[in-house]
């Protein structure tokens, strides 16, 4: 009896020396992980090449940019552990360890194997099998301290990657930008054994990897069936390696190492859709500050960027004007932001307009998609709008424009919101049975949805429809929205449709009115961002949307601060989201309070695809963004990536903390201005700041 009991705590003290000995975030599906002080040491020319058997000629650029970014990182970023003694300790180990060469990286979708092979080869070749990609900091690896900055200049334009890519199934870009969902392969699948890829990947198995780092110093070997999930791979591959702390600046004792050898990780996510909302209508960001924010929601797995780009404060979207573009009835959309964007700033010292032009929308699309990450566009309508909207068709599409007493008709000032119909004593409101969306509302949707869906390749796009607000149109009770809302989002429904789109709501349009509910097409997604049980009405609105979920008080980044307006003492409406809230999200109590009686639950399961946290940025921009994003937003990184279970326990915030603490250490050592979360005497001493009250 007493040795079973003894034998069970050893056994769960090595679990607890494995699980805090790595830092991988988020969590990967399965891990296993050697002794503590069991490393292998990275040589100064660790090569990262792909395997044998790769077809040369099918290799996608973006996928190749990856690795090199990948070596390039992985030799010139210092991070050392978060121990007290920042490692030392491990010398003499990482000395005598066995010394690993190369990462070797198979891809089966690009096996010569693999046929029929999906990929659509490229002219000229990209990548020659076996050749190495080599960094150029490979000239002076391991340069200690001095050199352990950012790798990347993120204020350099990106480099244009060839075109074709979007049209090689088998890029990084093409899989990042596919519709979500739960399928799966009709093949049975294991990353250990297989030698090609099924043609009908399921989308979770394009971004699932197997990642081995063997103790005996053999390759480490990268195993995925897709380009992206190679990405994913590489991403936590940079997680698991760590410097030895300098001495003095004798560069030569700063090794490389990986500890815990053997590894093992087995991983593929919990859920496809997780994302982060990014405002750029309350306050304006540029383009590199967003492009950084792109690779470091890529570290940490975040796949979907929700760009939110217009509200009624600003409309920062230069499109060109459309106005012949159907038959003479197009709008002038040009007007958008010539009108209603915020004029100049400076960026890097050069004079900058605020918006973004459409090449500027076309280079984060592609930025973003070829590191792995959709961009969704959202102009949000017919409330949020009003800046640059006013300026169309002289003024005839709002309704309550910019009232001093904005709180009468609007969540937000500026008020404002799309004139559906007039409604005054002289010319009461159309009848409901007979309404139908006025012919200029009609001509400046379809204008703008259908240049939003040229601007972005991605499946999906996003009308918002958040809080409208009946008074605004002089209406005395909310549901009397409903049939005039119900034609509009059917149109808006079409226009998407008819683009070839997966369309993309706030949860308004479909917890509140039923009747607008059913215009939403099949597996269009609908963000709930009150309640999360408010699902549960959606899907009975309309059992065939899908379900993304950002409950503000467990998502809402900007949440806790001072509020934004004038002669107002208190904070914002919602409270501050600690990073152990958003962590303390279950999912599976949601879906529980979705599925009805008799219903099969892992339909029902299947109707969400994943979460989302939101950066509304009333009170940000670029200067304190990082810190409010980071690292709080990996939380929900994990709930959505590694799910209710890590490591075969229920998620827990006192096992996560260390993970998190070495997580936002090496997002500071990579640039990024993440907050800290403890002092430096307990980030370095895991577990020993718990409270025990
Ligand atoms: C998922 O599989 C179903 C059949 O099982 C198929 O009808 C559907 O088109 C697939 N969805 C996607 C997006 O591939
Ligand atoms: C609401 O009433 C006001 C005052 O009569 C009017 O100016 C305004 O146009 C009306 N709004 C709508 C949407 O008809
Ligand atoms: C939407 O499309 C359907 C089917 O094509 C059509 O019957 C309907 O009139 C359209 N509605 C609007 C508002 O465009
Ligand atoms: C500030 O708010 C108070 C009510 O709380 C109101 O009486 C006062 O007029 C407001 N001042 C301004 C400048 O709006
Ligand atoms: C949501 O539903 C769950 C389970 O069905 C329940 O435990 C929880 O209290 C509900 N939440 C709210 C805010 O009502
Ligand atoms: C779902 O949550 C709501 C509260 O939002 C609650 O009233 C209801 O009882 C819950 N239903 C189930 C089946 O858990």
């Amino acid at each position: 009896m007493r040795s079973t009991r003894l034998a069970s705590l050893l056994a769960s003290a090595c679990l607890l020396g494995a699980l805090s000995a790595h830092a991988i975030w988020p969590h990967p599906s399965k891990l296993d992980a050697g002794k503590d002080d069991a490393f292998v040491r990275l040589s100064g020319d660790l090569r990262f090449e792909l395997a044998e058997g790769t077809d040369q000629s099918r290799v996608p650029a973006d996928l190749t940019d990856a690795i090199e970014a990948a070596a390039k990182q992985a030799h010139s970023l210092d991070v050392w552990p978060l121990v007290s003694d920042r490692g030392e300790s491990y010398r003499a180990g990482v000395e005598q360890a066995k010394l690993v060469a190369s990462v070797r990286i198979s891809v089966l979708e690009l096996m010569t194997a693999t046929t029929p092979n999906p990929c659509v080869p490229n002219k000229p070749m990209d990548v020659a099998v076996g050749t190495v990609v080599q960094p150029r900091s490979v000239q002076q690896p391991f340069g200690g301290r001095k050199n352990a900055v950012q790798p990347v200049d993120l204020t350099a334009e990106p480099k244009q990657t060839a075109p074709d890519n979007w049209f090689n199934p088998c890029s990084i870009a093409s899989h990042a930008i596919r519709e979500l969902n739960y399928n799966i392969s009709s093949a049975k699948l294991n990353l250990e054994t297989d030698k090609t890829a099924p043609a009908d990947l399921g989308y979770l198995d394009a971004e699932a990897y197997r990642l081995s780092v063997p103790a005996d110093g053999g390759s480490i070997q990268l195993t995925s069936y897709t380009a992206l999930g190679a990405l994913r791979g590489l991403q936590t591959l940079q997680q698991l390696i760590y410097t030895l702390p300098p001495k003095g600046d004798d560069a030569a004792a700063a090794h490389k190492f990986i500890r815990n050898v053997p590894i093992v990780v087995e991983d593929r996510p919990a859920y496809p859709y997780r994302g982060l909302l990014l405002d750029t209508a309350r306050n304006w960001f540029d383009l590199a500050t967003i492009r950084k924010l792109i690779d470091t929601m890529g570290f940490v797995k975040l796949n979907q960027l929700h760009w939110h780009a217009t509200d009624t404060q600003s409309f920062p979207l230069a499109l060109d004007d459309d106005a012949d573009a159907q038959g003479g009835n197009g709008m002038q959309l040009s007007l958008l932001a010539e009108r209603g964007s915020y004029g100049w700033t400076k960026v890097d010292g050069k004079n900058t307009r605020m918006v973004y032009t459409e090449t500027d929308v076309r280079g984060i699309v592609e930025y973003a998609a070829h590191r792995g990450v959709n961009v969704i566009i959202e102009t949000d309508m017919p409330a949020h709008m009003l800046s640059g909207v006013d300026a169309i068709d002289g003024g005839s599409l709002m309704a309550c424009p910019n009232e001093q007493a904005w709180e009468n008709v609007a969540a937000e000032p500026p008020s404002g919101q799309l004139r559906l119909f007039t409604n005054t004593k002289a010319s009461p409101a159309p009848d409901a049975a007979t309404y139908k969306v006025p012919d200029n509302i009609n001509r400046f949707v379809s204008s703008l949805l259908r240049k939003i869906a040229t601007l972005s390749k991605s499946a999906y796009v996003s009308s918002g429809g958040d809080e409208p607000n009946y008074k605004c149109w002089n209406l005395t009770t909310e549901a009397e929205m409903e049939p005039y809302i119900a034609p509009f989002m059917q149109l808006v429904t079409n226009l998407t449709e008819a683009s070839g789109k997966r369309g993309m709501v706030w949860e308004e349009m479909a917890v509140k009115f039923p009747k607008v509910a059913k215009t939403l097409a099949p597996n269009s997604l609908v963000e709930i961002w009150n309640d999360a049980n408010n699902s549960r009405v959606a899907l009975t609105n309309n059992p065939d949307v899908n379900i993304v979920l950002a409950p503000y008080s467990y998502f809402y980044l900007d949440c806790g601060s001072a509020s934004f307006l004038g002669n107002y003492t208190s904070n914002t409406w919602c409270p501050y989201v600690s990073w152990q809230q958003t962590y303390s999200f279950d999912p599976s109590v949601t879906i529980a309070n979705a599925t009805k009686a008799g219903q099969d639950a892992k339909s029902v399961r299947n109707k969400f695809v994943g979460g989302e946290h939101a950066v509304w940025t009333e009170t940000i921009d670029p200067t304190n963004l990082e810190g409010k994003v980071w690292p709080r937003a990996a939380a929900g990184a994990e709930v959505w990536w590694t799910g209710e279970e890590v490591a075969g326990k229920k998620r827990d915030k006192v096992e996560a903390l260390p993970r998190m603490m070495d997580l936002r250490y090496r997002l500071v050592q990579m640039g990024v201005a993440a907050e800290p979360l403890q002092p430096l005497w307990c980030a370095t001493r895991p577990g020993q700041c718990n409270w025990h009250g």
